[in-house]
């Protein structure tokens, strides 16, 4: 398994380091002079050659200046590009004083909201520690550390029930194709029949990713609280855990700005149970009720 995932990780931390070093030194990679592009070069290939355990510096420096940029760039990124949709296309507006459907039972509701509260409490206390030393350090980011602690635990809880409530809903359907082609049909507000059941693709990698990326975090995240595994797992835990729970942020932000902006009282399903019918006959067109 690490023979995998050891160079798909490599690449990744290659590219995205590239991508983000460029903005501060223009020669990184590219660089032949004795220098710290250089040695940051020939760490590179050390990795890439599977010398895993001599990388600890760039390990560190991973640590130090990646990660925390990373994250910076999703929180900041991920609202503008939610902004120019909202002025540019808009939401969809459905009539929600017509026919309404009966889509979400009490269960899921308490559920979800379960899941919600905690993994909103993971965002916010993981952005906490991991720009720790961006904002001060102190009392507030070692509490937030406990609290990230607690809400894991409470989301891994909730995320069984999660994944068992939706899990036939949300298997993979030929038209999702369809939905992924059409880009769910979001780039426009016209109201016509979109390719999807209960669930859309869209909604359907969401719930993958929170539920099986949720139960990786759990697992690399409790072995980085104990510090209880060899050195070199710890930072391949870690390198993990970073760049899902990077990628889990961006989409936990599309889920919000989905769910409070772009479908106009979509959080009311979320509250009561119901749905317009309008909505379900529109942008889940497949839906047996
Ligand atoms: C405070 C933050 C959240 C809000 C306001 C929120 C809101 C909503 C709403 C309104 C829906 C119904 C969408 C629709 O069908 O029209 C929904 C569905 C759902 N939510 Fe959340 N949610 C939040 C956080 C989360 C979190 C953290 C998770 C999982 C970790 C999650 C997982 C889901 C899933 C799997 C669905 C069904 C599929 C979908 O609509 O995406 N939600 N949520």
């Amino acid at each position: 398994m690490k023979r995998i995932l050891i160079p798909v990780f490599i690449a990744a931390i290659g590219m995205v380091t590239a991508i983000v070093c460029a903005g501060t030194d223009p020669l990184f990679m590219t660089s032949t002079g004795i220098g710290p592009s250089t040695a940051a070069y020939q760490q590179f290939n050390e990795i890439i050659t599977g010398d895993w355990q001599q990388y600890g510096q760039l390990f560190t420096s991973l640590q130090a200046y990646l990660f925390s940029r990373l994250f910076l760039l999703v929180v900041t990124f991920m609202p503008v590009i939610f902004f120019f949709h909202y002025i540019a296309i808009g939401p969809k507006k459905f009539d929600h004083r017509g026919k309404r459907i009966y889509y979400f039972s009490i269960f899921n509701r308490i559920i979800h909201w379960l899941a919600a509260f905690s993994f909103s409490l993971l965002v916010i206390t993981g952005l906490l520690v991991i720009l720790g030393k961006i904002l001060g350090g102190g009392a507030i980011i070692r509490n937030g550390r406990s609290l990230h602690i607690l809400s894991a635990i409470v989301f891994t809880i909730s995320a069984v029930p999660m994944l068992l409530m939706w899990l036939k809903n949300m298997l993979p359907a030929l038209y999702d194709i369809r939905w992924l082609f059409i880009m769910g049909g979001y780039l426009n507000t016209k109201k016509k029949p979109i390719p999807a059941g209960k669930f859309n693709a869209g909604q359907k990698m969401w719930f993958w990713l929170a539920t099986m990326g949720g139960f990786v975090m759990a697992y690399t995240g409790y072995f980085l609280w104990g510090l209880q595994a060899p050195v070199d797992d710890l930072r391949l835990m870690a390198i993990i855990h970073n760049f899902l729970g990077a990628a889990l942020v961006a989409l936990f932000l599309v889920h919000l700005y989905m769910s409070l902006f772009a479908i106009t009282g979509s959080l009311g399903s979320m509250i009561n149970g119901y749905k317009p019918k309008e909505e379900v006959d529109i942008l889940h067109s497949r839906y047996k009720t």
